[in-house]
């Protein structure tokens, strides 16, 4: 994975991976619920900038993080050392190292954009955490992401790049809108189905600057991907570059960008009196 997947693991990534999961916060942990919870798992923990505010949240939650990458993990342990309640492992999201009923919440949050086989991953969180527990899927939907007026160098960057992690990456940049259909296909109740605004120029509570800037970066950590296989040039990034500075001298221009949060469980079993009948004899 680790030649084409689109972020890389620079330290620059791991330091907006940090910025991202304090920036995106309440719409991914808003709403949400442990205190009844013991224990979490979140697959696709990548340095573990999630499980550092989960534990600030929910201090009672033992947590567990896994990760295929090994420099991930590493930059991971070395900066939620003094959080003895997170244990990182590695291993393929597609595949848990878990026993099954193991959690009572399992979680991704930006990873199956990345996987090839979304349901997989799916099928597996639902064996390894309990039947009475949740998992919790938030995960984009690149279409959702605009300008207006439209911002023609943006949406050019941004075509190049969802095309980059479908084809050279192998996932699917659009997962969110099928978050629903994957839960169906495993039989799974879905608990509830939210669309989550991560970023959104509406919002005069949020910092426009801050958004922007965010916007910008995660654009921006495709680069050396796209511009190695082709899919993007200089040029391309300096007129994105020169698009994000006019937009942010113009607070006329809005923009948003949106994910799906997905809760669903195991199907419950059908209580004995439930089934039916046996034949006499
Ligand atoms: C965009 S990062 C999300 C990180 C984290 N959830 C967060 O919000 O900060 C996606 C992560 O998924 C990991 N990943 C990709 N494919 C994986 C797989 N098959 N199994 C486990 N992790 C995987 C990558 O190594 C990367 O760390």
């Amino acid at each position: 994975m680790s030649e084409h997947y689109i972020h890389g693991f620079s330290d620059a990534e791991r330091l907006r991976l940090i910025e991202q999961a304090e920036m995106l916060a309440n719409p991914v942990f808003g709403g949400l619920d442990f205190s009844d919870d013991h224990n979490l798992l979140e697959v696709g923990c990548a340095v573990g900038a999630e499980l550092h505010l989960i534990a600030r949240r929910a201090p009672h939650l033992a947590l567990t993080g896994l990760d295929l990458s090994a420099v991930h993990l590493r930059a991971g342990r070395a900066w939620l050392a003094e959080r003895e309640c997170i244990r990182l492992v590695q291993g393929d999201a597609r595949a848990l190292p878990f026993p099954d009923d193991s959690f009572d919440v399992g979680m991704t949050i930006w990873l199956l954009e990345h996987v090839g086989d979304a349901a997989a991953v799916v099928r597996e969180l639902l064996r390894v955490v309990k039947p009475t527990g949740r998992v919790i899927l938030t995960e984009v939907d690149n279409s959702t992401f605009g300008f207006d007026p439209p911002q023609p160098a943006i949406t050019a960057w941004w075509d190049a790049f969802n095309r980059c992690q479908a084809e050279v990456g192998g996932g699917d940049p659009f997962v969110g809108h099928t978050l629903r259909g994957i839960a169906a296909s495993l039989g799974a109740e879905v608990l509830a189905e939210e669309p989550r605004l991560v970023i959104t120029s509406s919002d005069a509570t949020r910092n426009r600057a801050d958004q922007l800037r965010y916007l910008r970066e995660l654009l921006a950590s495709g680069a050396e991907r796209m511009l190695a296989h082709g899919y993007a040039t200089a040029h391309m990034a300096q007129a994105m570059a020169a698009a994000f500075d006019a937009v942010q001298a113009e607070p006329g221009v809005a923009f948003r960008y949106g994910a799906v949060r997905l809760l669903c469980r195991r199907p419950r079993q059908r209580p004995e009196s439930d089934a039916a009948p046996r034949s006499a004899g």
